[in-house]
């Protein structure tokens, strides 16, 4: 937000809004309009949003949708979807629309068709898919591959895991998936721990093909299958790639048939829908994978064309702005109701943070309020079990988004043995939970329940917490990408309102530059006098004793 933004009149309106409404709870909000449970909601590619419990009265959603429209939501998405450089410090485009666009709806960039290119890539990922999962692809030693290990990190690693652990129902068992990111040389091993190298194949995904963490782990992979097959040549049996880099990847030595092609376009954290999700199409197959995209396209087009008081996404990122700027929440938790669903927070922290923890608009100028929450997670009932406590009672305001599913995936019904449908339990919990956090239970209440006067207060739930509950009718490849297309556009949204490009990542580099210079001091000779402060000196010291392997 640049002061000009701040000072204008949409956010100023919010502001005087805001004083009006602010100490409403969100029972007096109920009370005051019996329908607006069945009112607040909004449906689209296959999804269900009940935002009925913000704390937002009649008008909150058109000042919100008059604060978007100052800031130029309508203008800016419509420029995003034709590829305009909305990613302006990098001067790029952020098309990650164009990876699901439909076949025959061409989009020219610089003379080539991007649309087609995409499709291209999907035909090729699609062949290569086929080949692994039916088996007439041969390793070297002419076994079939039984495992696929994708190596990469960030956007490269958390989309492509969080997508299998979410469709593993759709997935083919006897293909086994594993994911290493880590330089920790703890995740390699354990990761190829008992593998044979002649069943195994690492997709090694890297847009740029020069993340440290990710060519380490390549060289190690590669080193431990050639450990097991002996020659070089192996190589090009068990290693696939997928860059926007591909001389590196040649320089590496993979063949380039099995070298997947990403553009400067797609950003890492809005990749998953490109060939970075190769080990998702491996494991779920290309018809699944094309249903994702079809889901995230519907969505797309739902965000490109409602009025934003309709609109998913912008709702739902118009009301993070709300909850972060003016309720003051500085957090926000992601709780789906879905094991499958377990990666789903730890993907969209980066989505969220890497996109909008900015300080500066797009003009360079400091923002004057507060941007991306920090998003965090996991799947309910167990997070009951663990932190709610603070949500229902602690000192901070955590609004929750909740996802549940109208079928489990694995249903079991309720029996003699087992009284409880557990996805009905699942499911009440969920519902008990949004109710508990908004609605909270007074001293009265628990009084009139004759709760002893001196434990009254440690029973009060103060309530009056905002959620959104999303729902959908099961967990398909269609609802994850609608599902992920509607956080993308959400986050896009909030970008727009704070005015910064949720495109570019520059507060990641620094750490890079030192880590690349550290890592030389570390296993060289003692640097006396070295660049760093006293506490990294004193604590490399430290680490260069503590690293020597005593006699
Ligand atoms: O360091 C951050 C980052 O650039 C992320 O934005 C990205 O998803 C990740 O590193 C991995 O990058 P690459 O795919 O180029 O290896």
């Amino acid at each position: 937000m640049n002061a000009a933004t701040t000072t204008q009149p949409a956010w100023q309106a919010l502001l005087t809004h805001y004083r009006d409404i602010g100490s409403m709870h969100l029972r007096e909000f109920f009370a005051a309009d019996p329908q607006r449970g069945a009112r607040l909601n909004v449906q689209a590619a296959g999804l269900y949003l009940d935002y009925s419990k913000n704390r937002i009265d009649a008008d909150t959603i058109g000042l919100l949708a008059e604060l978007a429209r100052d800031c130029g939501l309508e203008q800016r998405i419509a420029a995003m979807f034709r590829g305009d450089p909305v990613n302006t410090t990098e001067r790029r485009a952020a098309l990650h629309t164009a990876l699901r666009a439909p076949a025959g709806r061409p989009l020219w960039r610089d003379g080539v068709d991007i649309v087609a290119q995409v499709h291209d890539q999907l035909d090729r990922m699609a062949h290569f898919s086929e080949q692994i999962r039916d088996g007439h692809w041969l390793g070297h030693t002419n076994r079939r591959i039984r495992h696929v290990i994708n190596i990469g990190i960030g956007g490269s690693d958390l989309g492509p895991v969080m997508a299998y652990e979410a469709l593993r129902h759709y997935s083919q068992r006897e293909i086994d998936l594993r994911f290493v990111s880590n330089v920790d040389g703890t995740a390699l091993a354990e990761a190829t721990r008992g593998l044979d190298a002649g069943e195994t194949l690492f997709i090694v995904c890297s847009k740029s093909f020069r993340t440290r963490e990710t060519l380490c782990n390549a060289h190690a992979a590669r080193a431990w299958s050639l450990r097991q097959l002996h020659t070089p040549n192996s190589t090009a049996r068990h290693f696939a790639a997928v860059s926007a880099n591909t001389e590196a990847t040649a320089a590496f030595g993979i063949n380039p048939e099995q070298t997947f092609a990403l553009w400067d376009w797609v950003g890492g954290r809005y990749s998953l829908a490109s060939a970075i999700g190769l080990s998702t199409m491996i494991a779920i197959g290309p018809a699944h994978f094309r249903d994702m995209l079809a889901g995230m396209r519907a969505m797309d087009e739902h965000f490109l064309q409602e009025p934003v008081e309709h609109n998913m996404p912008a709702l739902l990122g118009l009301l993070a702005v709300w909850n972060n700027d003016f309720l003051g929440a500085s957090t926000q938790a992601v709780l789906p109701y879905e094991q499958y669903l377990t990666r789903l927070p730890a993907y969209l922290q980066q989505l969220t943070m890497e996109s909008n923890g900015k300080h500066v608009t797009r003009a360079g100028l400091p923002v004057r309020a507060n941007t991306s929450p920090i998003v965090w997670g996991e799947p309910g009932t167990n997070g009951q079990h663990s932190f709610f406590q603070l949500l229902h009672q602690g000192t901070r305001q955590v609004p929750c988004d909740f996802i549940g599913f109208g079928q489990s995936l694995n249903p079991s019904t309720a029996s003699g043995d087992q009284p409880d449908n557990p996805h009905d339990l699942l499911m009440a919990n969920l519902f008990a939970q949004a109710q508990a956090l908004a609605f909270g239970k007074t001293a009265a209440e628990w009084r009139a329940e004759g709760v002893d006067d001196a434990l009254v207060a440690h029973h009060v739930l103060p309530g009056n917490h905002p959620s959104n509950t999303i729902l959908a009718r099961k967990l398909t490849p269609h609802t994850l990408g609608a599902l992920v297309a509607m956080y993308e556009h959400s986050v896009f949204t909030q970008g727009v309102i704070w005015d910064i490009d949720s495109f570019d990542q520059w507060g990641v580099e620094l750490g890079k530059v030192l880590a690349d210079q550290t890592v030389k001091e570390l296993a060289g000779p003692d640097l006396a006098d070295t660049r760093h402060d006293s506490s990294t000196r004193t604590l490399i010291r430290r680490y260069r004793q503590l690293n020597e392997v005593l006699p």
